[in-house]
């Protein structure tokens, strides 16, 4: 097992830049998304390598629905060949997969295959992968005050003040129940923001940002960030 010091459990990743990356070369924006899955492959392998129990990927967020529709499409049909391309992987190397997001917005099809996925790998132990596909922060806080709001409506007894709500309380209906915050989020491509994403569950992780586009990032820039988080001094808002 690779060893680059203190180890997060949960590694998140923003991956940007593939479309910076295909323009470089004179190349259509979807060719940096289609190398951008060899970033996945590697930085998957990586992160089983180094002992990383959870690798999560912000592959789709709710505004990218916004962008061009042939763009769009490319990037669902990737998603999709990339899933059944890779399910014996995840067997081999004992990954178990996830998605998480909105997903009544994605077509009947794409959501077979993420069902069958998940269902094929759901007992395997090595590292949890986690795609995050038509995510975004904001939506996921406000579905889950409407699953407390609901749940509060139907047993009044449950929180007998409001004061009695602890964020522990909220966790559960977040789609990330169940799967611990992230240590690290990594964003690639030299951009410095959050983008929506993991606007709760990221309220104390480490942030590294990388100059290098993510269809360049690879097994040594993943294990780099590795590095990086662990000279990190984590104090959770208390003095050592
Ligand atoms: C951001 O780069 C990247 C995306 C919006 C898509 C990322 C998706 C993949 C690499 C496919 C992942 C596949 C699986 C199976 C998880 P950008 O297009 O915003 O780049 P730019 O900022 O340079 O324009």
């Amino acid at each position: 097992m690779e060893t680059v010091g203190n180890i997060p459990v949960h590694v998140s990743i923003i991956m940007d830049g593939n479309g910076r990356w295909a323009e470089e070369r004179g190349l259509a924006r979807t060719a940096g998304h289609v190398e951008g899955v060899e970033s996945v492959r590697a930085c998957t392998e990586a992160a089983v390598e180094c002992g990383v129990k959870y690798l999560s990927l912000y592959a789709f967020s709710e505004e990218n629905w916004g962008r061009p529709q042939a763009e769009v499409d490319t990037l669902m049909k990737l998603m999709f060949k990339s899933m059944i391309a890779e399910m014996p992987t995840f067997a081999e190397n004992g990954i178990r997969f996830i998605v998480l997001g909105h997903r009544q917005r994605l077509s009947d099809e794409l959501n077979a295959v993420i069902d069958d996925c998940m269902y094929r790998t759901k007992d395997n132990k090595n590292l949890t992968l986690v795609v995050f596909l038509s995510y975004s922060g904001r939506w996921d806080i406000l579905q889950a005050a409407g699953k407390l709001a609901m749940e509060l409506a139907s047993h009044p007894g449950m929180a007998a003040s409001i004061e009695e709500l602890d964020t522990s309380c909220f966790d559960k209906y977040l789609v990330t129940a169940g799967i611990p915050d992230p240590d690290l989020i990594i964003r690639t491509s030299g951009e410095k923001r959050l983008s929506n994403y993991l606007l709760w569950q990221g309220a104390y992780s480490e942030l590294v940002f990388s100059d290098i586009l993510w269809p360049d990032f690879r097994k040594e820039e993943f294990r780099e960030a590795l590095r990086t988080y662990s000279k990190r001094d984590r104090r959770y808002g208390k003095v050592k």
